[in-house]
């Protein structure tokens, strides 16, 4: 049984209630000319411009499926190697499989070999049927570079266009292809406005951009200027990405870049509803109340029973853990228990447990 009112993904204002402190003393976003919530990726129509980023152990169906029925106009799944899906990887169709309520939906691909991608990709479009395919031109790990994939093409800017013309080819306009990647290699030089003008010319529907260089992984601020003047050059839309914690940040984002959409990765960890957030402040200049520890009890309740669902208890809940921590960030009064929790192997005891906890926090508990 669902712990939580099933919600609309098109409906903000369900969970909380605004409160008045901390209002918007500038217009909210409405006003900043993005009034429509409706944003468009080639052929396909979204209903808003708070996507959930790609995250390699995180983003799993589970995760995205409470990402989108919280406000998540879109969601990614995971990489996935382009070759490894050609060879008929299991584990690769595994990461791929994805449920109705998910779409909108992107299957990410990983690759250097434009052949090999647009092969990948007319395979993804015939047999998954995704509503996008999203190419990772960002990826800063080692054995992904080593194979000319990831952001290993902001050396090359051109291929980036090669690849995006052939998935473009081989997907014969059935769904968009879009791209991912970071403001630069080593250094932010130019290499990013070429990889831009090289995709958008081969039919790209829209460049999403982590602000941070590969050398600088994920540390350091990101460089949200970069996506500022990207924006001002494309003649696609810019997705900003890098930083995005709160409805707050999303808002200074939009505001500093005048990007068309933005994109929350590690924000959304143990907090798949701070999309409803961010759409909310966004749209009235208010920000919602807090969830309650009820409230995200409850979230990560869902979340574990659908992980084990899918994966069955041992992986459902080994998978689940690092979720769990994010989840029990608020739980810290009861260290034991927090503890027990985020260790144990019994799946049934952990999903009991939480269950019991949720059930004896009152309703108005903060
Ligand atoms: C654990 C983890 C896994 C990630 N996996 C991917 C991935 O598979 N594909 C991708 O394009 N980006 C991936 N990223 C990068 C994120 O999509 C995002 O660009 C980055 O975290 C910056 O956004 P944030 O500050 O909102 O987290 C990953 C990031 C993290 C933290």
């Amino acid at each position: 049984m669902s712990v939580l009112p099933h919600q609309n993904p098109n409906e903000t204002d369900s969970v909380t209630q605004p409160q008045p402190a901390g209002e918007l003393s500038e217009a909210p976003l409405t006003a900043l000319g993005k009034a429509a919530r409706e944003f468009k990726l080639g052929n396909v129509t979204l209903n808003g411009r708070v996507f959930l980023a790609p995250m390699a152990g995180y983003t799993d169906t589970a995760f995205r499926r409470l990402a989108r029925r919280h406000g998540a106009a879109m969601v990614v799944t995971e990489m996935v190697s382009s070759r490894a899906l050609l060879a008929g990887s299991e584990k690769t169709s595994d990461l791929m499989e994805f449920t109705e309520p998910e779409r909108p939906v992107g299957i990410q691909l990983f690759g250097g070999d434009p052949v090999i991608m647009g092969e990948a990709a007319a395979k993804v479009a015939e047999e998954v049927k995704p509503d996008v395919i999203d190419i990772n031109f960002g990826c800063p790990v080692g054995k992904i570079l080593k194979c000319d994939a990831g952001a290993a093409v902001l050396k090359e800017p051109q291929r980036a266009g090669w690849i995006v013309e052939a998935m473009v080819k081989a997907t014969e306009g059935k769904m968009p292809i879009t791209v991912k990647t970071r403001a630069g290699y080593d250094a932010m030089d130019n290499a990013v406005f070429e990889v831009l003008e090289a995709v958008q010319d081969a039919g790209a529907s829209a460049l999403a951009i982590h602000a941070r260089t590969r050398n600088q992984m994920f540390e350091g601020k990101a460089h949200w200027e970069v996506i500022a003047r990207l924006k001002v050059k494309a003649k696609i839309p810019i997705i900003g990405n890098g930083d995005v914690k709160s409805a707050e940040d999303a808002y200074r984002l939009f505001k500093e870049t005048n990007c068309d959409g933005i994109m929350i990765g590690r924000g959304s960890m143990g907090a798949p509803w701070i999309f409803e957030e961010i759409n909310h402040y966004l749209e009235t200049g208010k920000p919602m109340r807090a969830p309650s520890l009820k409230f995200r009890i409850g979230v990560a309740l869902e979340q574990l029973k659908c992980s084990i669902e899918v994966k069955g208890p041992r992986l459902g809940l080994l998978e689940m853990r690092k979720h769990l921590t994010h989840y029990l960030k608020g739980f810290e009064g009861a260290r034991d228990m927090r503890q027990k929790l985020l260790t144990s192997d019994d799946a049934d005891w952990v999903v009991k447990s939480l269950g019991e906890i949720y059930e004896s926090l009152p309703e108005s508990e903060l």
